[in-house]
């Protein structure tokens, strides 16, 4: 069957959900039928680069032979199991991560998604702080749940119904657009002065936590500046609330480190992991210390779903744990990272739309701009340089508050042969935009 056709059988028996929907018609999209690496292919065989690593879940590569062969091996013995009682791969994965991270973050509960693994995070940071108020940045995404979407400020759009109480925005420190002069190192310190007295006025002695990404994916690729997390953290540990890290995007090697708080003097409270945890299967964790999961479980904690700990989830994410520090991935992030952006660089040289290269390892955004002194942001651009770039075979995503940032999220499988090719695309198609 071919594109045409199944897209035709798409349209009348698919909920149209698609984050795409204002810039593509549904009908001109591919529609993916294998993969392998950093290529995906449609149903016509048409391969595409891969630059979003699926939906950020596959950044091993599509189908990672370690995680495959895990996989395969696990469903014929526990596919499984109540999440009531403790299961094999559930004990060996929680053993595992905990070996990766830094004390005191010692314990973890599996769950499926990284909108679960936030609830999780808000769940345990309210009942260990016996508090209510979540803040998280104007410009943040952790989910689309209820609870998280109400604290995804940057994904707000109209028709999704009252906002949820007790979540409060803070500003995000965004240097390129920041209200403040940002050429001075301590330039955010005010902006966070300012979080924090709105903050004690809008939940006096109510705060429980602020959950963060270290960098700001969704956002628009905002680099958080150094410093910022350790001076947040502080801020909340004074008032008895806690940080809460969102490493969905960031964890696991992607930045070139194992976890991105390890690159600032901080261990968050509360971590969150998930998209590629299970190397493209579904699982996702929050991990705390043993301090905080004795307050939070105190007389008893009701929390999961049908799914939570699955064997085969678990054992996806050992595999991928596994692959992540035998194959020398994180070193392999700051290569690629490094090869990206210089080339993004050279671009900015070329292109006056390129107004600013951010990012770090595999994550890497280029925000564009009509005028470099104005920065008035390049919305249509943006979706043209998309729609060309997916004809040409590049994938990547276009994000930001106004819509105008493109984000790079090749997994690291990309060889360097594949990063000439993505560049060259790419250029030619802001060539033909610009
Ligand atoms: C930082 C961050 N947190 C949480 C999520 C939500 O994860 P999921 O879609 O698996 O619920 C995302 C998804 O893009 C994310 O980028």
């Amino acid at each position: 069957m071919d594109n045409q056709e199944l897209h035709k059988i798409a349209e009348t028996v698919l909920i149209r959900s698609n984050l795409l929907m204002d810039v593509l018609p549904a009908a001109d999209g591919p529609i993916f039928a294998r993969a392998e690496g950093s290529i995906i292919w449609d149903t016509e065989g048409k391969p595409y680069l891969d630059f979003n690593s699926g939906q950020m879940c596959s950044a091993l590569g599509h189908n990672n032979p370690r995680v495959i062969a895990a996989v395969q091996a696990g469903l014929e013995t526990l596919t499984h199991a109540s999440s009531v009682f403790y299961n094999v791969p559930q004990i060996r994965l929680a053993e595992s991560l905990a070996d990766t991270l830094d004390p005191p973050l010692s314990r973890s509960m599996f769950i499926q998604s990284g909108a679960d693994s936030n609830e999780a995070a808000v769940l345990f940071a309210r009942r260990a702080t016996g508090r209510a108020g979540i803040g998280a940045f104007h410009l943040s995404f952790h989910g689309y749940t209820d609870v998280t979407r109400a604290m995804s400020f940057c994904a707000q759009k109209p028709g999704h119904g009252p906002p949820i109480a007790d979540l409060y925005a803070i500003p995000t420190p965004y240097a390129y657009r920041s209200p403040l002069a940002s050429d001075d190192e301590d330039w955010w310190k005010p902006l966070l002065e300012l979080a924090f007295d709105v903050l004690d006025r809008q939940c006096t002695d109510n705060l429980a936590a602020v959950i963060a990404e270290p960098l700001i994916s969704a956002g628009g690729v905002i680099e958080l500046p150094k410093g910022y997390l350790g001076a947040l953290q502080a801020k909340l540990h004074e008032r008895g609330a806690l940080l809460i890290l969102d490493e969905a995007q960031t964890g696991l090697g992607k930045l070139g480190t194992m976890y991105a708080y390890q690159q600032e003097d901080v261990v968050p409270d509360i971590l969150t992991l998930s998209k590629h945890f299970g190397g493209g299967i579904a699982i996702s964790a929050m991990i705390t210390s043993d301090d905080i999961e004795a307050r939070a479980t105190a007389g008893g904690l009701n929390f999961g779903h049908s799914h939570s700990s699955d064997p085969i989830g678990c054992i996806a994410g050992l595999a991928s744990l596994e692959e992540i520090r035998a194959s020398g991935l994180a070193q392999r992030a700051v290569e690629i990272g490094a090869n990206w952006r210089a080339r993004m660089l050279a671009l900015q040289q070329r292109y006056e739309l390129i107004g600013d290269v951010r990012g770090r390892g595999l994550i890497q955004g280029i925000e564009l701009v009509r005028d470099r002194r104005t920065k008035e942001p390049a919305r249509d651009e943006a979706n043209q340089i998309f729609g060309v770039c997916l004809q040409e075979g590049l994938l990547f995503s276009v994000r930001g508050q106004h819509g105008n940032v493109i984000r790079f999220v090749p997994p690291f499988s990309t060889t360097d042969a594949q990063i000439d090719q993505a560049a060259d695309i790419l250029e030619r198609a802001i060539r033909q935009v610009s």
